[in-house]
């Protein structure tokens, strides 16, 4: 039985229902593999980012960190909520602005953001782009002198914090690639030069310390850094940040094995921490921002596959197949991302077997789930696996010319395809027959 699907979820035949809708319905409807977004849980996650700023009586912005999931719908979504965002490619900013996502609610981040993209997001009068380096200062001086124009700008530094994750999402360690060092006087540097340029507003000061992090401490000690680096800051050049920016990286349950805080929690005990070392410092208040990404798209995410065929060799785990994989979810295969999976006609039936749950893609390594649970199944079941709304379909690749499968936002019991299904044309689009004449 998943801790992750609620009773409120299975309707009177028994089956699993996303947003009020029969998921075999959807499975049939729209085919399989399928994306499928819960979108209450996306509003109401925001929500709840939001009542706990209220409750402290802080000022805040809670920002989408949107590579998580980033389409026109869930832009939409976003801003329906009175959230902003943050971009981290051309590509992404194309897409917000596309759905007409207020440009003035958007912060630009990145480690390499080109002199094209920055004079996009000039262009486009983008809200706040998150300085990351010295090379960006220059580029972005030259796009606003080329404009006359201004900007918010804030600068990321890295913390030396080393939140408790699997390495390939550590980003607050000092041996990172983001964001201006402390120790080596890198970030002191650089404010000298943004505070010296008068297109510059300089708001304040981010640091993201990682992903699916569980444990509160090491974000209150990021929340006390920045704090102290901000009391520095006015110490010694008379410059006080207004907004403290923590970044992401809430922990979210997907397996039962995970027992994360409410995301909520992490943000109050932020809060807090902040309140309590600005006055402890003699600072006013400044702005809490946050960047929450999986803790917003994760949970609201289901990914409906179909079984396929199964290989049993006695003694050894049995190999499930289904219609999906590696193409639609790299996480598994990338850093060893666990889930879960039910079966979509029968959520709450018994396991009765561990299998390897394998994609069809054409590597040993595309194994959605390495020791799934499951009741018997048989082909054409319908798996739905909980929880792939973060980092899925945003890392869909078209590996062995699979198309990327749809994507369906559910609400209020209707459903509604927000990206089609990628087709054989839509694969070969972009080709052209060579000539070597
Ligand atoms: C700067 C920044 N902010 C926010 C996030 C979002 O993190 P999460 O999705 O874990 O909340 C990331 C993730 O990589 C990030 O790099």
């Amino acid at each position: 039985m998943s801790e992750q699907v609620s009773n409120q979820q299975i309707n009177d035949e028994g089956h699993l229902t996303i947003g009020g809708v029969d998921a075999l319905a959807l499975a049939k409807q729209y085919q399989t593999p399928l994306a499928v977004y819960d979108v209450s849980k996306i509003r109401d996650q925001i929500r709840r980012f939001k009542s706990v700023f209220e409750d402290n009586g802080v000022d805040y912005a809670v920002t989408y960190a949107s590579k998580a999931f980033a389409t026109i719908a869930m832009y939409q979504v976003v801003d329906q909520e009175g959230a902003h965002i943050d971009v981290v490619s051309g590509g992404e900013l194309y897409t917000a602005l596309q759905a007409n996502f207020p440009a003035a609610n958007i912060s630009f981040h990145g480690n390499n953001k080109s002199y094209d993209e920055l004079e996009m997001a000039i262009e486009n009068h983008v809200g706040t782009i998150v300085l990351d380096n010295f090379h960006e200062i220059e580029q972005l001086s030259d796009v606003l002198e080329k404009h006359d124009a201004s900007v918010q700008v804030m600068m990321r530094i890295t913390p030396g914090i080393s939140a408790h994750t699997h390495e390939y999402i550590q980003t607050g360690q000092e041996d990172s690639k983001f964001g201006f060092d402390l120790k080596t006087g890198l970030a002191d540097k650089a404010l000298q030069q943004v505070l010296a340029n008068n297109r510059m507003n300089m708001i304040g000061i981010h640091a993201h310390i990682g992903s699916q992090i569980f444990e509160l401490n090491g974000f209150q000690m990021a929340a006390e850094k920045l704090v102290d680096i901000a009391a520095e800051w006015r110490a010694k050049y008379d410059y006080q940040p207004q907004v403290i920016n923590v970044g992401g990286g809430f922990g979210i349950r997907y397996t039962k094995d995970d027992n994360p805080l409410a995301p909520e929690a992490f943000v109050d005990a932020i809060v807090k921490t902040i309140k309590q070392r600005a006055t402890d410092k003699g600072l006013t208040m400044p702005a809490v921002w946050i960047e929450p990404g999986r803790s917003i798209a994760g949970p609201a995410g289901y990914t409906l596959y179909t079984v396929g065929g199964r290989k049993d060799v006695e003694g050894l785990t049995s190999y499930l197949t289904v219609d999906g994989g590696m193409g639609d979810n790299i996480r598994p295969a990338l850093y060893q991302a666990e889930y879960e999976a039910v079966l979509a006609s029968d959520p709450f039936a018994k396991t009765t077997e561990t299998v390897h749950l394998a994609g069809k893609y054409c590597e040993s390594g595309d194994i959605l789930i390495d020791q799934a649970h499951l009741p018997a199944t048989k082909p054409g079941d319908v798996l739905a696996m909980l929880d792939t709304g973060a980092y899925g379909y945003s890392m869909a690749s078209n590996y062995n010319r699979n198309g990327r499968p749809a994507v369906v936002f559910v609400e209020n019991g209707k459903s509604q395809v927000v990206v089609k299904r990628e087709t054989y044309a839509d694969l070969t689009r972009l080709d052209q027959a060579y000539d070597p004449e």
